[in-house]
């Protein structure tokens, strides 16, 4: 049986921020998919791939990011469809998302749905930069040191998902999703005294980007394309310069 399905990670917006092994990727694959919101709607990742490389083609799936889970599940289902029918023909089919395929990925749904449809079919993924990463890095913030750990959430159903790591002084925080509920993320870090040191970055690497201290951002709600940032309570601050 030939064909085989990649999820490659382009980096969270910055084409600079794709890495070698996802371009040399995209341009053995035979077909490149992106997901979109609609079939005439150029999606993030699309927009990266286009300026990293514009001859590459790309085609758009469909997917229902909002809704319900059967809506989700049928759009899954239909961009699973035009997968499979391209893997039949023996190609190799890339599907292109932002970030990192295996975190908060559409691609696992998109993969799960290939393999119910055609077991056996080999997937793999190649590893991108993430958000979080080019916010540490734009915002000089140190992420881990020693034995400190890493909590990453997504506040897409509201700030309360910080309420467990923030009891955690040594753990450092990464929100995710939580764009429109900033400013109560905000009002969250400072009533546990982690406002001090926490950074926002918008858009990163895209048009209209922000980046800075979350309580310069937080009078108002965010994009989707939103991350926080929050060191452990022992270094608030720690900043490289
Ligand atoms: C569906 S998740 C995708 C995560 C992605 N797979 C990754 O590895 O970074 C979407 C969330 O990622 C973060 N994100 C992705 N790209 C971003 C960007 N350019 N600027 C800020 N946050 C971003 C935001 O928190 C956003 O709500």
């Amino acid at each position: 049986m030939g064909g085989s399905l990649v999820g490659v990670g382009v980096g969270p917006g910055d084409p600079e921020l794709i890495t070698v092994r996802a371009l040399r990727t995209l341009r053995k694959a035979d077909r490149v998919f992106s997901p979109t919101m609609a079939v005439d709607a150029v999606g993030r990742a699309e927009s990266i791939v286009r300026q990293a490389d514009p001859g590459l083609a790309v085609e758009r799936l469909v997917f229902a990011i909002t809704g319900d889970d059967d809506t989700r599940a049928v759009a899954h289902g239909k961009a699973a469809e035009r997968a499979v029918a391209c893997l039949d023909a023996g190609e190799q089919v890339a599907f292109v998302t932002l970030g990192d395929p295996n975190v908060y990925s559409t691609f696992h749904h998109l993969a799960a749905a290939v393999l119910e449809r055609r077991p056996g079919t080999p997937v793999a993924t190649v590893p991108g930069i993430m958000a979080f990463q080019e916010l540490a890095a734009r915002a000089g913030t140190v992420v881990l040191d020693g034995t400190q750990t890493l909590s990453m959430v997504s506040a897409v159903d509201g700030a309360e998902a910080l309420d467990g790591p923030l009891g955690d002084p040594e753990a450092t925080l990464v929100v995710y999703k939580g764009g429109r509920h900033l400013p109560e993320v905000s009002q969250r870090l400072q009533a546990a005294g982690r406002l001090d040191g926490a950074v926002f970055g918008e858009l990163l690497g895209l048009p209209g980007e922000l980046v800075g201290p979350v309580g310069d951002h937080a009078d108002r709600p965010a994009t989707y394309l939103a991350t926080v940032l929050v060191p452990p309570a022992t270094r608030s601050g720690a900043r490289h310069s």
